[in-house]
């Protein structure tokens, strides 16, 4: 059985690496090639044996520290898979954060535990964050360096990041009120700062703007979290530079952490 699952993992990688040869320059090979070690390799086929997906399809991107493809489930479904490098770089960027969170302190950790203890922080991130209600794609599952989680889809597709779309002045109002009110309730409701929304980590769905990449946000008591509940209300006002009305961002955090206190 496992032979079986790991012949058809090994068919899926295959495939591309034979053509590379002749698709030497092609970004879809390297994806290929930088995320699909023998470890990782074993660990998708036993989410296959698992049934959490069938197949890995596309790329979706490439990332600084992870690799994200669109995955079909047994039943037909498509799901987002996201998978962390394992090597030095990305221990080397990721440690930093983990280092100062209360929930993942106390053990030394080897170069390899340190990127699958943050795939199972993301994952709990947006476990919390759903169970406050607020927009972030439903985790599915996590295994090791991998992330499965639900699809934002705009039309069946992966839906685009709001760096790409182009806004009028009122839906521009409508997802700056939106993520204003993301970030507080974040803090307030989930306990949570998530320390990199900007443009890039907002999905523009069928429903409406999600929010993604989730693997850093931090408790409120981390030692920087206010540091970064204002770099996150300044990365808004900055992408909403031209919007009228927009919220002062030291007044805005200060409300926030009063709100919070008196919860
Ligand atoms: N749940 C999802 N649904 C649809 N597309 C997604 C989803 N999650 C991620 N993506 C796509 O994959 C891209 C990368 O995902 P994500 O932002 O989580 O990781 P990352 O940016 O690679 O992380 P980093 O660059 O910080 O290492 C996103 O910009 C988006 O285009
Ligand atoms: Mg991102």
């Amino acid at each position: 059985m496992e032979d079986e699952l790991l012949e058809k993992a090994e068919r899926f990688i295959d495939r591309p690496k034979k053509e590379k040869r002749i698709h030497k320059d092609a970004d879809l090979f390297k994806t290929y090639d930088e995320v699909f070690d023998q470890r990782t390799l074993k660990f998708l086929t036993q989410l296959i044996s698992k049934h959490i997906i069938d197949t890995l399809d596309a790329p979706i991107s490439t990332g600084k520290e992870a690799n994200t493809f669109i995955a079909t489930e047994p039943t037909g479904g498509r799901v987002v898979v996201k998978i962390f490098r394992v090597n030095t770089a990305t221990f080397r960027a990721l440690n930093k954060y983990i280092d100062g969170d209360s929930r993942f302190m106390n053990t030394k950790k080897s170069h390899v535990e340190v990127i699958y203890t943050w795939c199972r922080k993301e994952y709990q991130n947006l476990i919390r964050m759903c169970d406050a209600d607020l927009r972030v794609p439903e985790p599915i599952h996590y295994f090791r360096n991998i992330l499965v989680q639900d699809m934002v889809r705009l039309e069946d597709m992966p839906a685009p990041p709001l760096k790409e779309c182009a806004l009028d002045e009122e839906e521009a109002k409508e997802i700056y009120d939106f993520l204003m009110d993301f970030i507080r309730r974040s803090y307030i409701d989930a306990g949570l700062v998530h320390a990199d929304l900007s443009e890039y980590n907002v999905l523009m769905g069928d429903d409406g703007p999600v929010v993604i990449d989730v693997g850093q946000a931090v408790l409120v008591d981390h030692p920087a979290a206010e540091e970064f509940l204002l770099r996150d209300i300044n990365n808004v006002n900055r992408f909403f530079r031209q919007l009228e009305g927009k919220l002062d961002a030291k007044e805005y955090r200060k409300s926030i952490i009063e709100e919070a206190r008196l919860k």
